[in-house]
């Protein structure tokens, strides 16, 4: 038996940490049934040369003969560019992956000791402002523009069922629903009021304790007291940036990973994008590429690889060794592959 993984680099340090992932899994032996590679390719660079972001082979690939697979990260343009729309975004939408799964978590000073930031954002992954319904007008005073919000009660409620998993499988079991309704009643109504209902219809549920934080306020005690939060459940837009404002409190971008699951397929992906301030300098931090790969694993149902994984990782960031630029140090994304190598 074999498992197969597509890997997506995609742009930027995508293509530097991406392979680091895939050292880290070739490591694990026999702990996995044999990886099985295929390099698929996606993402703005894709666009400028062949015209498509998302070739349809990759899609296809990924559908028929992936298990899983690993994305890196693409720079997708500020300005609008005729013909192009984020490979990534079209991804979770086309393969459902309806939650985007963020553990963040800092590495504590032993093996014994609790980490102080230990918590899981579960962002809603296929709606709110990405999808990207947006259009510009010419109105009485000039320019407008407008953007479609859509939140469902289907979508609101599967992330829910997802966010009260987690927190169930927690010691802490404490879930935060976080919103804007004062403002957005009608959306983000309907997004918190489905996520609530999901525990009455579940009594397994009942064991896990809810709370409510509006969205701005929960950045704030996000970097206050960032112990009052275990799992925390967001759509789309509100997930993507408390994820980044979490990452602040772990030190880097660089260390946080993501998984995009559904109900049939799972995808890696680092939390931070294609850097393009540090790209082809080699010293981005694969950290964020080697957990999601282990986090990966973990949905999969591989626990003891996907904690063969974190280990080599906490330890050697405990120790300082092989720390990255963004975390202080001058080590280079090479110096992971041996690391990962020795550690097999
Ligand atoms: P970014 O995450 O690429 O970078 C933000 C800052 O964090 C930069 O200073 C960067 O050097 C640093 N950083 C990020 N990852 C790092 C790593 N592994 N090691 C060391 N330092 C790291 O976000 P930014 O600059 O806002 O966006 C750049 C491009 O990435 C844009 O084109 C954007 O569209 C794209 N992007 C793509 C994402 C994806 O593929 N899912 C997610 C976020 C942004
Ligand atoms: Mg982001």
């Amino acid at each position: 038996k074999s498992l197969t993984i597509g890997l997506i680099p995609a742009d930027g340090i995508g293509k530097e940490v991406i392979p680091a992932a895939r050292t880290a899994i070739e490591a694990l032996g026999s702990d996995i049934p044999t990886p099985k590679f295929v390099d698929l390719i996606a993402g703005f660079e894709t666009f400028t040369r062949t015209g498509v972001a998302l070739p349809e082979e990759t899609v296809e690939v990924l559908k028929n003969d992936c298990d899983c697979a690993l994305f890196g990260s693409v720079s997708s343009p500020s300005r609008k560019v005729v013909g192009y729309s984020s490979p990534i975004v079209a991804l979770r939408k086309i393969l459902d992956l309806y939650a985007n799964i963020r553990p963040v978590v800092s590495v504590s000073p032993s093996p014994d000791e609790p980490s102080k930031v230990d918590m899981i954002v579960v962002r809603e992954n296929t709606e709110c402002l990405y999808v990207k319904q947006e259009q510009q007008t010419f109105g009485e005073h000039g320019k407008e523009a407008r953007a479609t919000r859509l939140i469902t009660e289907r979508a609101s409620t599967r992330i829910g069922k997802m966010a009260f998993e987690l927190a169930l499988a927690r010691p802490r079991r404490h879930l935060t629903v976080i919103h804007k309704s004062n403002v957005l009643s009608v959306t983000d109504g309907l997004f918190r009021e489905s996520v609530r209902a999901v525990q009455t219809k579940d009594p397994r549920f009942e064991a896990v304790t809810v709370a409510e934080q509006l969205v701005d306020s929960a950045v704030y005690r996000l970097f206050r007291e960032p112990q009052i939060y275990d799992v925390m459940v967001a759509p789309n837009l509100y997930g993507d940036i408390l994820s980044d404002a979490a990452a602040a409190l772990v030190g880097s971008l660089g260390v946080v990973p993501s998984v995009n699951a559904g109900d049939t397929f799972v995808m890696g992906e680092p939390v931070h994008g294609s850097a393009p301030d540090i790209f082809g300098q080699g010293i981005a931090n694969p950290v964020a590429s080697i957990r999601s790969a282990a986090l990966m694993l973990r949905h999969l149902g591989y626990t003891e690889a996907a904690h063969r994984i974190d280990n080599a990782v906490d330890s050697v960031l405990r120790e300082g060794q092989l720390l990255t630029p963004d975390l202080g140090g001058t080590a280079k994304t090479q110096e992971y592959h041996i690391s990962l190598q020795k550690n097999s």
